[in-house]
């Protein structure tokens, strides 16, 4: 990751400066800290050539201008008056993309206020990320330079404060993201668990359940999905208490002495083939990522232990691989699962659901929840919906479903809302079982949301469907093409502005 260092505001000397400026202040902009006169106002010229005006998204590279700088960009910031962090992160974004070849860039926080400075960093860092672990012939020319980005505050105490609350959350971005990336011949429920352990280090406190202690619980579902797999399932509980003391102390009842904590669940298929319903050839790469829920978890954990978030908060992840075999589970077959509710299974391509039914039921029943939040890559159906722009989701709590929307807003993370209801639920009768797990094409990610519901046991929950999001084949502001870690973002400013004190 970026090492980010915060100085006083001065003229640097070398390197590459990033320049944020608002719209209709270009000439100021222009003049910082001297570097106009220094360059003898190549600047301004460049900047009123390109007719830049500081629209938001808008950037300028001025190569050589002069004064030993080996480039400048100017980045826009938009109006004054509509300036938010995610402003000021995709501005940082935006500014890095092309500074890869350089090795040290200052940014001029000049007139921005620390936290905006500090989200511009953060910005900068997400978009700098690479997963080059497996390239080995990879040419020096070829290899990302950027180590540091140094900001230039006229305050550098505030802001180094600011940007320590945010380090973190870029550290469970990259943790997502690693995991999301990594091919699924690595990356085994059984690799993804010992991950997971390494996070003690954050004072995380992590079980993990193999299938024998499954097995005993009598987690029918999930262990169906596995079984076609050589690789065996695991379920990690990822533990962070945060909540002050008295919050603690004024606890009642079963769970004396504690707070109620808010949960997390995750979908970690870790390679998803379809199992005996197996998925066309095309593209079937594509399903190493359907454990990008359970990676988002993960690094959301990490985030909030990392800054040492005031809240008592559980991660479960249920781990997963879904192959093909003589031991693999077969379209109608029925199984038992955790809650005691019986399934026919359809199509054992949908697997996610059956993983998450018993985590969930496990869940409320373990921790009895403020809330629980699942992310999945559930459905294709999602995709279909609302393409890669937006997370789906599903809530039966109408406060909580309000919070996750403007949470996704300001994030960047975005969320639609879609329908849950009984006349979804109804095309998941079955003739033989409690209930199938699929209930045909029409609105197919909506009835998969209506099976997860049968496993909340009426507890506040939602359910965010994001098969759209976690992988991208285009760049965009805050994020490079591929693993995007989406979720990580939007759940910590859900706990930051709501759950956290
Ligand atoms: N992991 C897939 C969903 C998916 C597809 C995620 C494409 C990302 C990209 C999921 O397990 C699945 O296969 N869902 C099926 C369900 C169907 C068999 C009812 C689907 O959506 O087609
Ligand atoms: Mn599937
Ligand atoms: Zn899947």
């Amino acid at each position: 990751m970026l090492d980010v260092t915060v100085a006083k505001s001065a003229l640097p000397s070398s390197g590459a400066l990033v320049l944020p400026v608002a719209e209709d202040a270009s000439e100021q902009a222009a003049g910082w800290g001297g570097l106009d006169a220094a360059t003898g106002g190549a600047i301004t010229r460049a900047l009123a050539a390109a007719e830049f005006t500081g629209k938001k998204g808008q950037t300028v590279t001025i190569l050589a201008p002069g004064a030993g700088l080996s480039r400048v960009v100017a980045v826009g910031l938009g109006k004054p008056a509509d300036l938010t962090a995610l402003v000021a992160e995709e501005a940082g974004g935006q500014a890095v993309a092309s500074l890869s070849r350089e090795t040290t860039v200052a940014l001029a926080a000049g007139p921005l206020a620390a936290d905006w400075a500090a989200h511009m960093a953060l910005g900068a860092v997400l978009r700098s990320y690479r997963f080059d672990r497996y390239r080995t012939t990879e040419k020096p020319e070829e290899k990302q330079r950027l180590a540091g980005i140094s900001v230039l505050a006229a305050d550098p105490a505030a802001v180094r404060a600011a940007w320590e609350a945010l380090k973190p959350v870029a550290e469970g971005v990259f943790l997502a993201r690693d995991l999301v990336s990594e091919p699924p011949n690595v990356l085994t429920p059984t690799e993804m668990a010992e991950r997971c352990e390494g996070l003690e280090k954050l004072g995380l406190k992590i079980e993990v359940l193999g299938p024998k202690d499954m097995a005993k619980l009598g987690f029918g579902a999930l262990l169906g999905v596995s079984q076609g797999s050589v690789q065996e399932p695991r379920m990690v509980v990822m533990q962070w208490h945060g909540a002050s003391d008295g919050d603690r102390k004024g606890g009642k009842g079963k769970k004396a002495g504690r707070a109620r904590p808010i949960a997390f669940i995750g979908k970690g298929v870790t390679f998803d083939s379809g199992g005996i319903s197996i998925k066309p050839a095309a593209g079937m790469e594509d399903m190493k990522w359907d454990m990008a829920g359970a990676g988002a978890v993960v690094g959301l954990m990490a985030a909030l232990a990392g800054r040492r978030a005031k809240v008592d908060a559980v991660g479960l992840v249920g781990l997963v691989e879904n192959m093909p075999s003589g031991s693999a589970q077969r379209p109608g077959d029925v199984v038992k699962t955790y809650s005691g509710q019986t399934v026919e299974i359809i199509n054992t391509d949908a697997e996610g659901r059956m993983v998450l039914a018993d985590v969930l039921w496990y869940c409320q029943e373990r921790f009895e929840p403020r809330f629980m939040i699942d992310l999945a890559t559930l459905t294709g159906a999602m995709i279909v919906s609302l393409g890669h722009e937006m997370g789906g989701f599903f809530c039966n709590d109408d406060a909580l479903a309000q919070q996750l929307h403007a949470a996704g807003e300001a994030s960047g993370e975005k969320l639609w809302r879609m329908p849950l209801g009984e006349a979804y639920d109804r095309q998941l009768k079955s003739d033989i079982a409690d209930m199938k797990h699929v209930g045909g094409r029409p609105g197919s990610a909506i009835t998969a949301a209506q099976f997860l519901q049968r496993f909340v046991n009426g507890k506040p929950w939602a359910h965010l469907d994001i098969a759209g999001m976690a992988w991208a084949t285009k760049d965009s502001a805050v994020s490079p093409k591929g693993a995007t870690a989406y979720g990580v973002r939007l759940l910590d400013r859900l706990v930051a502005e709501h759950c956290e004190g």
